[in-house]
């Protein structure tokens, strides 16, 4: 084949594969995304009226479980992962995710709007299959603080709340604006 033919081919192909992924990540965004302001409205809301040992909760079972219904209806894995994760079974990245983790706290390190930090990359999965990963980050909010802040700073019923629950809890000692971990999604092809 001549050269200038299999430039051609390789840069369509180039062209092929981003064009698949910018659909990839928009279609990711609009099913998973309005799950996180449920989420922070949801605890926003119970930290006000019920008060912050009360919301305990919303992270530890209404966040997962919003997550689990959307990515049951869609076939889809949906989980939240961490450098430093309270729940460690649940939130440990594996190798994609912790590369994803660490290029994103670098980009905030650089001075990127937390808000707006995600990745999308199709992949071959163990099994040899393609599967669409997505990220998004989870910037600390005020509200977050409360729970995630530094330990000494913790009202004391509730870090002993939580030091009872996870006794190997490494999700303390963030500040408003830091990565507190992401959502992270995986969707076969
Ligand atoms: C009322 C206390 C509380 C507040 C407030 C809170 N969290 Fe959590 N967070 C927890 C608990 C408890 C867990 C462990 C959940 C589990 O067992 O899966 C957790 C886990 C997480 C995880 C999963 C990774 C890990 O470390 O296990 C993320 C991500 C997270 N929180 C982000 C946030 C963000 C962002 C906010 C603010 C919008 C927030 N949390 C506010 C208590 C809280």
């Amino acid at each position: 084949m001549n050269r200038i033919l299999l430039a051609a081919l390789i840069a369509w192909g180039g062209c092929v594969q981003a064009g698949e992924v910018d659909g990839l990540l928009e279609r990711t965004r609009q099913e998973v995304l309005p799950v996180l302001p449920k989420v922070a409205g949801m605890m926003k809301h119970t930290v006000e009226t019920e008060g912050v040992a009360a919301a305990i909760p919303v992270c530890k079972e209404k966040a997962p479980e919003l997550m689990a219904e959307k990515a049951a209806s869609l076939g889809w894995k949906i989980r939240r992962v961490s450098l430093k994760p309270r729940n460690a079974q649940r939130a440990t990245p594996d190798a994609w995710e912790q590369a994803q983790l660490e290029a994103f706290d670098r980009r905030r390190a650089a001075g990127e709007d937390p808000k707006g930090i995600e990745v999308g990359e199709i992949v071959a999965a163990a099994d040899g299959t393609r599967v669409f990963r997505y990220m998004k980050a989870l910037p600390v909010a005020p509200v977050c603080v409360q729970c995630h802040g530094e330990r000494d700073a913790l009202a004391p019923e509730l870090r002993a709340a939580i030091e009872q629950a996870y006794p190997q809890d490494r999700a303390t000692g963030y500040a408003p604006g830091d990565l507190r971990g992401a959502l992270s999604v995986t969707r076969p092809l």
